[in-house]
């Protein structure tokens, strides 16, 4: 079979086949049963679900079983901070605040400097680490509940961690490494241990509580690989195997192939970005339109390559019948591009203002969200 894309925690190129991955990676499809199931115990169904931005997972029935029973579950998710916070990287984690909101969960969020370090985006540790303070301000601009969300960063926190780094480390020989995720002899050795440090918050919880505690992972579908390893360790050490829910990776805006990414400033948004910026972005980016108006009028356009129609439908509109609208226009030809860029500007540009005025307040809650190893270097 042709490889034309390319899917690993370090590296996503070309046009992805989602179907193809679940394949690929042996995971599950969300079907309308769960889809059921969490209405039931949630009372609605977040968009990102009822859209298959969510899609796959592993062993979210045992979630849903043990919830039905009574059994609270933890949330357990991430950051490699590489850099600034872009919408994509954003995406998996307003689905997490849902989650949090609605089952009442304990979450653990991992900021892992050390892999940012390693995989050689930084020449300094210190560096990734302080990107990691900048990140985590977005992380509780969020909204996460700071008495049910801890924040950690591996180099901060790493005596708690490393006890069970080492366990899982013994139980991953090297030709596995070099199996999931085609590592070579030019590898660092910080590279091939690094998934060890990866599984750690899966079983926090459970060694935190003295009992076992199921623990539910949100992420993107490239992180999967790091979590086959860790559930197939887990039995070995006495903790459950950790369930996943895994999204498709937000659109870029510069067109179809591509994912939202850090390299290319305007693929994406960034919380960063000033008003004008944002804006420029939205109004340069790929749509599925006709080279001219009267063509448009006509034809109608193609939402389904559009990466502003993407935004709609990832993030930034929750209502069914107007993202169906929009594309029902979109398609008639009484829709143009221009209208669909200024009505997603008006979105960004609330969301975008808001999000900056809590990342401000951040600044001053961070200590109500880290927990560190005692002694350990506060705040750079
Ligand atoms: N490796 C992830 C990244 O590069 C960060 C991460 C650590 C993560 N633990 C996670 C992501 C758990 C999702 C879930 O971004």
């Amino acid at each position: 079979m042709p490889e034309d894309f390319v899917v690993t925690p370090w590296d996503v190129k070309g046009q992805i086949d989602y179907d193809r991955l679940i394949t690929q990676f042996g995971t599950q499809r969300i079907t309308e049963h769960h889809l059921d199931q969490i209405r039931k115990a949630a009372g609605e169904l977040h968009p990102m679900l009822r859209r298959g931005v969510f899609y796959s997972h592993r062993d979210l029935d045992w979630i849903l079983d043990g919830h039905r029973r009574g059994d609270r579950f933890a949330l357990y998710t991430g950051r490699g901070p590489s850099s600034g916070i872009h919408i994509g990287h954003m995406l998996p984690w307003f689905f997490t605040k849902w989650l949090q909101d609605r089952f009442g969960s304990t979450l653990y969020f991992q900021i892992t400097d050390d892999e940012k370090f390693l995989f050689k985006d930084f020449d300094e540790l210190r560096e990734a680490t302080k990107v990691g303070y900048d990140n985590i301000l977005d992380i509780i601009a969020m909204g996460f509940d700071p008495k049910k969300t801890r924040i950690f960063l591996d180099t901060e926190y790493i005596h708690r961690l490393y006890p069970i780094a080492v366990e899982v480390a013994k139980r991953i020989t090297f030709s596995t490494t070099q199996a999931v995720f085609g590592f070579e002899n030019s590898n660092n050795i910080g590279e091939i241990f690094y998934t060890a440090i990866q599984s750690v918050p899966a079983f926090l919880p459970s060694l935190d509580a003295g009992r076992d505690v199921p623990v539910l992972i949100p992420c993107g579908i490239d992180q999967d690989p790091h979590f086959r390893i860790a559930r197939d360790v887990a039995p070995k050490l006495g903790y459950p195997k950790p369930a996943l829910i895994h999204n498709k990776l937000l659109p870029s805006l510069l067109g179809p192939g591509g994912k939202m990414s850090a390299s290319n400033p305007a693929s994406s948004i960034f919380t960063t970005d000033t008003i004008p910026e944002a804006r420029q972005k939205i109004l340069d980016a790929f749509t599925g339109g006709r080279a001219t108006v009267e063509e448009q009028r006509r034809l109608g356009a193609n939402p389904y390559i559009c990466s502003i129609f993407a935004q709609y439908n990832y993030i930034f509109e929750p209502d069914d019948g107007h993202l169906a609208e929009v594309e029902r226009t979109c398609k008639s030809g009484e829709r143009l591009c221009g209208d669909c860029k200024a009505e997603l500007w008006g979105k960004v540009e609330t969301f975008l203002t808001r999000h900056q005025q809590a990342r401000e307040k951040a600044k001053d809650r961070i200590e109500q969200f880290v927990v560190r190893d005692e002694g350990s270097p506060r705040d750079k």
